[in-house]
């Protein structure tokens, strides 16, 4: 059996939450595979909304295996926080969740770095989660990283070896801080990590897989915040991309199946960095307001604006996807017309690859679709569907190149649908 992706290709926020949740009874397992608690992903069902971190979009659905990743770094304080708040909702997870003992671990000092490295910036800081990614990733590619693994192999030496070397970093910053909780809530977090099956999620994968056992990969973030083909500097620490799910799940390239793309009918981004059909006006905050776009995470208000289908082209090409996933279309529905970015105008020139640099000076050119006008949220087929919607979907279709094979229409995982047309 092959190993099945889902991942965003914007600047994340997708809605890989809801997505992985509605497709999870057609697998046996789901995989986060990179990135951390700076993930959000909502699930709405039964009238509760869950926002879920490190924990994988698959536990709601009975009977599967959700497995954290050697690719994700995770925060022992934070996912203790969001276990009790799950168990608090009557989900006990211990035996849904396996935790691979080469994930890295978050330091309480990583999150300190964090705020330091952001706060040193000034203005030209990243916007980041402040939950210490960019530190944890760093000292995994530094060799100076703990894993889950080490909990278990002379970790009190390790750990305080890590945070002598932080605490001259932000001593050499002049940040000012407050260890002492922020290590005891880590510290119960260790302990909270040790009540879950911790396994080699590497060999793990691909003896289900040999077994005929379906894999569904969760990425998290978006391939615009991929660390080598984002936006950079204005990125994710690890790589968000398809061939992240390789690396941070130990499955060969050959094992990739179905790569499901999924993007947002129109566009955002939160923090800092470019953003070339960003809307500052009113439509953009028509679009903030009618797709409740505030980060998961952070509460921070979400950027708007149309949909780029140079960066998407590009996102597409990168990853490989086989279907696409279009989101919250019912966002839309209010508009009169839609405005679609096909290139974008640089120095004079049509530019239709996604471009190096991105800086203020790149335009993007739009064409205008005639807007449906039409309640989306109770849609169900897809034959009943205005032509106006239609005409939206085959438009993207025909420059992508790839097929849109489920739309949501609203948050709910019943407001779902799979085309077959
Ligand atoms: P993720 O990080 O990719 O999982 O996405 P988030 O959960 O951070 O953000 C997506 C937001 O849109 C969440 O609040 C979802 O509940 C919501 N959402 C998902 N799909 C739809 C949709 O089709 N329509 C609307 N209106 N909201 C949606
Ligand atoms: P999900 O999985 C949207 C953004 C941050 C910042 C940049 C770097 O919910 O789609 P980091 O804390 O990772 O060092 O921040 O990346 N960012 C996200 N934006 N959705 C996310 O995750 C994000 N995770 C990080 O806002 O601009
Ligand atoms: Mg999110």
């Amino acid at each position: 059996m092959n190993v099945d992706v889902l991942l965003g290709l914007q600047w994340g926020d997708e809605g890989k939450g809801k997505i992985v949740d509605v497709l999870t009874p057609d697998y046996d397992i789901v995989a986060r595979f990179q990135g951390g608690p700076n993930a959000g992903h909502t699930l709405e069902f039964g009238r509760q909304k869950y926002v879920l971190r490190s924990v994988p979009s698959g536990v709601f659905q009975g009977g599967k295996v959700n497995i954290i990743g050697n690719g994700v770094v995770l925060d022992p304080a934070l996912f203790k926080a969001e276990i009790e708040s799950l168990e608090v909702s009557g989900y006990n997870l211990t035996k849904k969740i396996f935790i691979s003992r080469k994930a890295h671990l978050i330091l309480p000092t990583h999150r300190l770095l964090d705020l330091a490295y952001e706060t040193q910036k000034g203005t030209g800081r990243i916007g980041t989660t402040g939950k210490g990614i960019g530190p944890a990733y760093t000292d995994k590619i530094s060799r100076n990283g703990l894993r889950i693994g080490d909990i278990e192999y002379h970790f009190e030496e390790k750990y305080k070896k890590a945070i002598v070397h932080h605490e001259e970093l932000l001593r050499q910053m002049n940040f000012k801080y407050d260890l002492a909780s922020l290590e005891k809530e880590w510290l119960e977090g260790i302990n909270c990590i040790k009540r879950f099956k911790w396994v080699d999620s590497d060999h793990f994968i691909n003896k289900k897989l040999q077994e005929g056992k379906k894999v569904l990969a969760e990425g998290a973030q978006g391939t615009m915040l991929d660390i080598d083909f984002g936006s950079y500097p204005f990125v994710t620490s690890s790589n968000t991309i398809c061939a992240g799910a390789c690396t941070g799940l130990g499955i060969a390239p050959s094992k990739i199946g179905e790569v499901y793309g999924i993007f947002k009918a129109y566009c955002t981004r939160v923090g800092s960095g470019p953003f070339p059909t960003e809307l500052t006006d009113e439509t953009g905050q028509k679009m903030r307001d009618l797709g409740y776009e505030y980060g998961s995470v952070t509460g921070r208000p979400r950027r708007c604006g149309w949909i780029d289908l140079v960066a998407l082209r590009y996102a597409i090409m990168i990853n490989g996807v086989t279907q696409l996933i279009m989101m919250k279309s019912d966002v839309l529905d209010a508009f009169d017309v839609i405005k679609v970015c096909v290139a974008y105008e640089i120095g004079g020139h049509r530019i239709e690859d996604f471009p190096f640099e991105i800086d203020n000076t790149v335009k993007p050119i739009y064409v205008e679709l005639p807007g449906w006008k039409t309640d989306m949220t109770k849609m169900q087929r897809e034959d009943k569907f205005p032509k106006e919607f239609k005409n939206y979907l085959s438009f993207l279709e025909e420059i992508l190149g790839v097929k849109i094979k489920i739309i949501s229409v609203g948050p709910d995982r019943g407001q779902t649908i799979v085309c077959c047309l």
